[in-house]
C-alpha cells in the first residue's frame, strides 16, 4: 500500500508516535511518505491508499481539546472537499488531565465524516505518551499492524 501519515507536534511526542507507525507499516513492505498538514494540498492526497492523521490536542483561544493549528488550517482549506470512500486512521496524543481528552480526535473523525472518508480502524487515543512511552509503543504497533488487515 501506498501510505501517507500527516502528523504536527508541539513538543515532539507526535513526531515519535509517527515515526513508531511508519517504522511498523515499512516493515510489512509499504510505502510511508510522512508530511506536515500545512504543507499539502487536496491534490497532494491523491494516490495514497489510506492516509493517517496524527495531532496532539492544545488549547487554542481559551478552548482545550483542539487540533494542532496545522491540522485546524488544514481542515479549513479542505472544508469544500469530498474524499468519497478514501480510508483514514486517526492517532491522537493527550492527556486525560484535560476536560477534553484527545478532543483533536474527535474534530478529525468529523472531518472525516463530513468529506464522506472511511475510518478503516477505531481512533488511537493516547494518554501521556512520554509518561508511558513503553506502553504505546506497543499500543501504536499493535493498531498499526490492525491497518494492515483491513
Ligand atoms: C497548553 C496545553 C494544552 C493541552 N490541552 C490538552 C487538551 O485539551 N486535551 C488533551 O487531551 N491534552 C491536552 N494537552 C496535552 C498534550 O496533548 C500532550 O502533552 C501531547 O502528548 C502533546 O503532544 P506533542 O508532544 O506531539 O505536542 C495539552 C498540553 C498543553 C501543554
Amino acid at each position: 500500500m501506498n501510505i501517507l501519515i500527516l502528523f504536527a507536534t508541539y513538543s515532539g511526542g507526535t513526531q515519535t508516535a509517527a515515526q513508531i507507525v511508519e517504522t511498523e507499516l515499512k516493515k510489512a513492505g509499504h510505502t510511508v511518505t510522512l508530511s506536515n498538514p500545512a504543507e499539502i494540498n487536496f491534490e497532494g492526497m491523491n494516490g495514497y491508499d489510506i492516509i493517517l492523521m496524527g495531532s496532539p490536542s492544545w488549547e487554542h483561544e481559551g478552548q482545550d481539546g483542539q487540533p494542532h493549528i496545522d491540522f485546524m488550517q488544514f481542515m479549513s482549506h479542505m472544508q469544500d472537499k469530498t474524499f468519497d470512500n478514501k480510508k483514514f486512521a486517526i492517532f491522537g496524543l493527550g492527556d486525560s488531565s484535560y476536560a477534553h481528552f484527545c478532543g483533536a480526535v474527535d474534530h478529525l473523525e468529523e472531518f472525516v465524516k463530513k468529506a464522506h472518508g472511511l475510518l478503516a480502524v477505531e481512533s488511537l487515543r493516547i494518554d501521556g505518551f512520554f509518561v508511558n512511552q513503553e506502553k504505546y509503543t506497543q499500543e501504536l504497533t499493535a493498531w498499526s499492524k490492525k491497518l494492515l488487515i483491513r
